[in-house]
């Protein structure tokens, strides 16, 4: 099984997808990494020999950038804290120029000036910790930059009355780290990124909305997709022992329930920002 299949795989048991709709599926992540690549690509940002990517996650968009953006000569290097998902993306991915480490952002074991630039995809908004000081992770990213390289990053964020169900769902899934005293970033507006770059060292920061509206996603399979996520979070909020929060998860999913037309309606929209080390 090639590492597609194995994601067409994962999908269908994650989603309880049928083959097809986790083809289908298959297609508009694979759609979405394209458009996210075309951006970078087109502003011309990743460039020179050490790149550091913050973090890998599943893998999805580490593939692409290895497949679309990165030539040989280029060395990619993907963290995560999660050490499971370091395991899984070395037997994914097995390129000469590819070197996954298990790292945290808040202490990232790279010297300082280290890389010609750093890619982040969807971590800003996840970044979680038992440290509550967010700068840490954006002033240890900008650390190990080389000055005059560029911090790229693609991130969700809250757009207030667009994307409550958005902001209310990531929240579903925050809760019950928050139970065990983990805290997130989470979605916040585009300035408040902005503001923890400038202060971690960044200048000529710039933003770009990306929107997804040209990607055809069929309405039954989205719906499906957020329910099996929405149902994936009940099953961990159960464990949730505090009660505040608990009250909390009962607000969000009555929410849900009283505005079902809201449930499908997606994660998005994502800001691209970057700016270079001073
Ligand atoms: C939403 S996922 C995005 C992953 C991937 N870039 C993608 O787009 O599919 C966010 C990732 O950030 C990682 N993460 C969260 N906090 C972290 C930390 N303190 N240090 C390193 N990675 C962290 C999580 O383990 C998770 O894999």
């Amino acid at each position: 099984m090639n590492s597609y299949q194995k994601e067409i795989q994962d999908l269908k048991k994650q989603f309880a997808l049928t083959s097809q709709e986790a083809q289908g599926y298959f297609r508009i992540i694979q759609q979405r990494v394209a458009k996210e690549i075309a951006e970078v690509k087109k502003l011309n940002l990743l460039k020179g020999r050490f790149i550091l990517e913050c973090s890998t996650g599943q893998g999805k968009f580490t593939q692409g950038l290895l497949e679309r953006l990165l030539n040989p000569n280029q060395t990619l290097y993907s963290i995560d804290s999660t050490p499971g998902l370091i395991k899984n993306i070395r037997l994914k991915i097995r390129k000469r120029n590819f070197k996954p480490e298990i790292a945290d952002l808040w202490n990232l074991p790279f010297p300082d000036n280290s890389f010609d630039a750093l890619i982040s995809h969807y971590t800003l908004h996840s970044l979680r910790s038992k440290n509550k000081n967010f700068l840490k992770p954006f002033r240890e990213m900008v650390r190990v930059l080389k000055p005059g390289a560029l911090f790229i990053a693609m991130t969700f964020y809250y757009d207030k009355g667009k994307n409550l169900p958005a902001f209310y769902y990531h929240r579903l899934f925050q809760l019950s780290y928050q139970d065990k005293k983990i805290n997130f970033l989470s979605l916040q507006k585009p300035g408040i990124y902005i503001d923890y770059l400038r202060m971690a060292g960044l200048k000529d920061i710039k933003t770009k909305i990306i929107s997804y509206d040209s990607i055809k996603f069929p309405e039954e399979l989205k719906q499906k997709i957020w329910n099996e996520r929405l149902r994936e979070e009940e099953r961990s909020i159960k464990k949730i022992k505090s009660l505040k929060l608990r009250r909390e998860v009962q607000e969000i999913l009555k929410y849900f329930e009283d505005n079902p037309e809201l449930k499908s309606q997606g994660i998005g929209p994502t800001v691209l920002l970057w700016g270079e080390k001073e």
